[in-house]
């Protein structure tokens, strides 16, 4: 799946659940929660925002892990990457 859809990000510590629009970065949707994650280039590449993922599927779309990395699908970059599936649940 390479379009852009909406999706939710439940907050492993709180349960709290956030609605990711198809306009809008994972990093975004959170900011606006009052959730920051740390960002340096927002593209991908630097590897500032990297993110645990306890459940679901990202759809990694990051120039930073390895194809390895990636396919553990136990972290991902939410400035720039979605998700596979209707939900992921972050270690945050
Ligand atoms: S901020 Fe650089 S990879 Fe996310």
């Amino acid at each position: 799946m390479s379009q852009t859809q909406a999706f939710e990000v439940q907050i492993k510590s709180t349960g709290l659940v956030i609605t990711i629009p198809e306009d809008c970065s994972v990093v975004e949707a959170l900011s606006f929660e009052g959730i920051e994650i740390p960002t340096s280039c927002a593209q991908g590449i630097c590897g500032t925002c990297l993110t645990r993922v306890v459940e679901g599927v990202p759809d990694h779309r990051d120039q930073y892990l390895t194809p390895q990395e990636q396919a553990a699908n136990d972290q991902f970059l939410p400035c720039c990457s979605r998700a596979l599936c209707a939900r992921l649940v972050l270690d945050l």
